[in-house]
C-alpha cells in the first residue's frame, strides 16, 4: 500500500541533505580561496556521486510506490509535493483568521487590508470606470486602412505638411503609450493599495496595449520606415524632449526597492501620477490628437484618425482615472497637498504644457488643416487650465479659449454613435451568451 508518510520522509531525508550542501557550500565560499589538493578533488567527486546516487534512490522509491498506486512517478511527486504544501507562508501578510474587510479599512495607499479582495467596493468610481472601459473594448484590425494606404502612397494624396504631421505623431505616440504602461506596470500598481483601482490599472495597461498595437498597425500599413519612426524619441528633439520628461519622473518609483509610507515617499507617487496622468495623457497627447482628428474631418487618412479618435476616448477615461485618484489621495492625506507641493505641480503642468507647445510649433511650421502653432499654443493654455482646475490648483492662463470645441464633441462620443460611421464589430459585453 502507498503510504505518503514514506515520500515525506524521503523528501525530509532529501531536503537535510540540501541543507547540508549548501551550509557546506558556504563555508567553503567564506574560506579564503586556496587549490584544492587532490585529496579534496576526490572528496568532491565522491560527494557529487553520492548526491546522484540519492537523487536515484529518491526517483526508484516514487517510481516503486507509483507503481503500487497505478499512477506515474511524475503524478506522485506531485501529490507529495503538495502534501508538503504549507499555506502559511504565503499568506503570512494576511493575517489568518483576522476579522473580515470592512469597507473603512480600505485606502488609496499604504494600506494593510487584503488587497486580493476585491469586495465590498469603497471607490465605485474606479469599478463603474473598469466597467466603462470593457464596454468601449475595439481592436485595430477592426478599422479599414485601405484609403488611407491609397492617399499615403500617391504622390498628390497629401501635401508635406500633412505628411510630416502624420509621421511626427506615429513617431511620438508609437513609444508614448509604451512609457505610460510601463510606467503602470512598473511603478504605480503596486504602490496603488486598493483592489478596484488596480482593477482599473490593469484594464487600462491592455488599453495601452492596444494602442501601441494601433500605431504599429498604422506604421506597418503605411508602409513606413519603423526604425526612424519607433526612434522619434530618442532622435528628435521636440518628441524626444517629451519623452524624457515622462521617464524622469518614472525612474524613482521604478526602483523596486522604491516604498511610500512617509510623507516624501507619497508625494513622489503623487509627483509621478501628475507627470503621467495630467501631464502625459493629460497634455502631451492633445496636440497630435487635435491634429490627427482634425486630419480626418477633412476627409483625409481617415482609418488613421478613426484609431486615433479610439484612442482618445480611452485616453480621457485615463485622465479622468488619475484625476480621481489623485484627488482621492489628497482628501485622505491632505498633508500631502502642501502649498510648496501645490506650486511643484503648477510648475509640471507648465513644463508640459511648454514642451507640447515647442512640438505644435515643430509639427506644424506652417498654417494647414485649419489651425496653426499660435491656435494650438491657445488651445493647450485652455487644456492646462482644465488640468489645474481638475486637480484643484488655480488657472494658470486666466481667459484661455478653446479654438477646437469639435475636440471635445469627439471625446463624448458613445460607441454607438460613430463619428466616421465605418465601424461594424460591437462587442458583447455580458449576459447574452447562450449555452444552448
Ligand atoms: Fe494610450
Ligand atoms: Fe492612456
Amino acid at each position: 500500500m502507498l503510504s505518503w508518510d514514506e515520500f515525506d520522509t524521503e523528501e525530509a531525508v532529501k531536503e537535510t541533505a540540501r541543507q547540508d550542501a549548501i551550509s557546506a557550500a558556504q563555508t567553503k565560499a567564506a574560506a579564503p580561496v586556496a587549490q584544492p589538493t587532490q585529496a579534496q578533488v576526490a572528496q568532491a567527486q565522491a560527494a557529487q556521486v553520492s548526491a546522484a546516487a540519492d537523487a536515484q534512490a529518491v526517483n526508484t522509491a516514487f517510481a516503486a510506490a507509483a507503481k503500487e498506486a497505478g499512477i506515474s512517478p511524475e503524478l506522485a511527486k506531485a501529490r507529495a509535493s503538495l502534501a508538503a504544501l504549507d499555506p502559511a507562508p504565503g499568506l503570512q501578510e494576511l493575517e489568518m483568521g483576522a476579522a473580515r474587510i470592512q469597507v473603512d479599512e480600505k485606502r488609496m495607499i499604504n494600506c494593510r487590508a487584503d488587497l486580493n479582495q476585491l469586495v465590498p467596493f469603497k471607490y465605485d468610481w474606479a469599478w463603474q470606470k473598469y466597467l466603462d472601459g470593457c464596454s468601449n473594448h475595439w481592436m485595430p484590425q477592426e478599422v479599414n486602412m485601405t484609403a488611407d494606404i491609397a492617399t499615403w502612397k500617391s504622390k498628390d494624396g497629401l501635401t508635406d505638411d500633412e505628411r510630416r504631421i502624420v509621421m511626427r505623431s506615429l513617431g511620438y505616440f508609437s513609444t508614448a503609450d509604451s512609457l505610460v504602461a510601463n510606467n503602470l506596470v512598473l511603478a504605480i500598481y503596486r504602490l496603488i493599495t486598493n483592489p478596484e483601482c488596480r482593477q482599473y490599472i490593469l484594464r487600462q495597461s491592455f488599453e495601452e496595449a492596444i494602442h501601441t498595437h494601433a500605431y504599429q498597425y498604422c506604421i506597418e500599413s503605411l508602409g513606413m520606415d519603423e526604425g526612424e519612426i519607433f526612434n522619434m524619441y530618442r532622435e528628435l528633439p521636440s518628441v524626444a524632449n517629451k519623452a524624457a520628461w515622462s521617464l524622469k519622473h518614472t525612474q524613482t518609483l521604478g526602483d523596486p526597492t522604491f516604498t511610500t509610507g512617509t510623507p516624501e515617499t507619497d508625494q513622489e507617487l503623487l509627483r509621478n501620477l501628475v507627470a503621467f496622468y495630467v501631464v502625459t495623457e493629460g497634455i502631451f497627447f492633445y496636440c497630435g490628437f487635435s491634429q490627427i482628428l482634425s486630419m480626418g474631418r477633412r476627409n483625409k487618412m481617415t482609418g488613421v484618425a478613426e484609431q486615433f479618435q479610439y484612442i482618445l476616448r480611452d485616453e480621457s477615461m485615463h485622465l479622468n482615472f488619475g484625476i480621481d485618484v489623485i484627488n482621492q489621495i489628497k482628501l485622505e492625506n491632505p498633508h500631502l497637498w502642501t502649498a510648496e507641493f501645490q506650486q511643484e505641480v503648477i510648475q509640471m503642468i507648465l513644463e508640459g504644457t511648454e514642451l507640447e507647445i515647442q512640438y505644435a510649433r515643430d509639427s506644424m511650421p506652417r498654417g494647414v488643416l485649419g489651425m496653426n502653432a499660435a491656435m494650438m499654443e491657445e488651445y493647450l493654455h485652455f487644456i492646462a487650465n482644465r488640468r489645474c482646475a481638475q486637480v484643484g490648483l488655480k488657472e494658470q492662463f486666466p481667459g484661455a479659449q478653446n479654438p477646437f470645441p469639435w475636440m471635445s464633441e469627439i471625446m463624448d462620443l458613445r460607441k454607438e454613435k460613430n463619428f466616421f460611421e465605418t465601424r461594424v464589430i460591437e462587442y458583447q459585453t455580458g449576459g447574452a451568451l447562450s449555452w444552448d
